[in-house]
């Protein structure tokens, strides 16, 4: 491979193009092809009508760019959440939804997995490489070590526990997404919830601690302490904190604070019986 090749796939891997999606790029900033005119029948010399004088129609005025940073995109996420009445119509509606820029790069909607209705709700990050290209969330390695947690504690996907993340498309390069995209994502999270309703929340890592909680406060801090998430009609959703599985893959001596979270999650869901 030449300098110049290898420096340019670097470039590429640097602006977040980390994979192949297609053969052939796909320009989606492009304007749509014009539509086809309507298939005119052909005429021989006897039958042509003389050709009319008429001025050709002005071009047609530069569709206005749709703004990709706008609060009203968050406004427009929230208001369709609201509507939505049940998980499979919150999925649907975030499956349609064309509003946030994540989903142009992304291969699948990665909504949630697991069991809707479980005792215990899951809300990680963002999917990754893995969850991208499957459609469900925590399926990687990470996943893997987030299932061996659980199962700790006598808790699978098949009834124990219902998970997903804050965001629903995988972020090129694994970038930090904007805020109108977290924004537009956390709305739809936040009726996840509501819907989802589960009898305790579990925030893995602390880019989804932020977020949902809406605080500045490390994951460091927060992690092993209960805490509460409050639902549209008032009920508590009693919340703990604990670190991402990714995190305890890098730093394994972590893994023993985790333990006690799980302890904890145990006990809360006997006390809650
Ligand atoms: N990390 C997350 O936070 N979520 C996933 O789905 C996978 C990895």
């Amino acid at each position: 491979m030449t300098d110049g090749v290898a420096a340019l796939l670097r470039w590429y891997v640097e602006q977040g193009v980390d994979e192949t999606i297609g053969e052939e790029p796909i320009d989606r900033f492009a304007a749509p092809a014009p539509a086809e005119t309507a298939s005119v029948s052909p005429v021989t010399p006897a039958t042509r009508a003389p050709t009319p004088l008429r001025a050709p129609p002005p071009p047609s005025p530069p569709r206005a760019p749709v703004p990709l940073e706008s609060p009203q995109l968050v406004e427009d996420a929230r208001a369709l959440a609201e509507s939505c009445a049940t998980l499979s119509e919150l999925e649907a509606a975030i499956r349609a939804f064309e509003g946030c820029a994540l989903k142009r790069t992304a291969k699948n909607t990665v909504f949630a997995d697991g069991t809707p209705g479980a005792p215990v709700m899951i809300v990680g990050e963002a999917p990754g490489a893995d969850e991208d290209r499957l459609g469900k969330p925590f399926v990687g390695v990470s996943g893997q070590l987030m299932d061996r947690m659980m199962a700790s504690i006598g808790l699978a996907r098949d009834g124990g526990f219902y998970i997903t993340n804050i965001l629903f498309w995988r972020p090129p390069g694994n970038r930090t997404p904007t805020t109108t995209e977290q924004g537009m994502c956390l709305a739809f999270t936040r009726r996840h919830i509501e819907l989802a309703r589960p009898k305790i929340l579990v925030l893995a890592g602390g880019v989804s601690v932020k977020a949902v909680l809406d605080t500045t406060e490390g994951i460091t801090r927060l992690r092993g302490k209960w805490t509460g998430y409050t639902l549209g009609d008032g009920t508590v959703i009693p919340t703990m904190p604990t670190f991402h599985p990714a995190y305890l893959l890098r730093t394994p001596a972590s893994k023993r604070q985790s333990w006690q979270d799980m302890l904890a999650i145990d006990k809360k869901l006997k006390e809650l019986g």
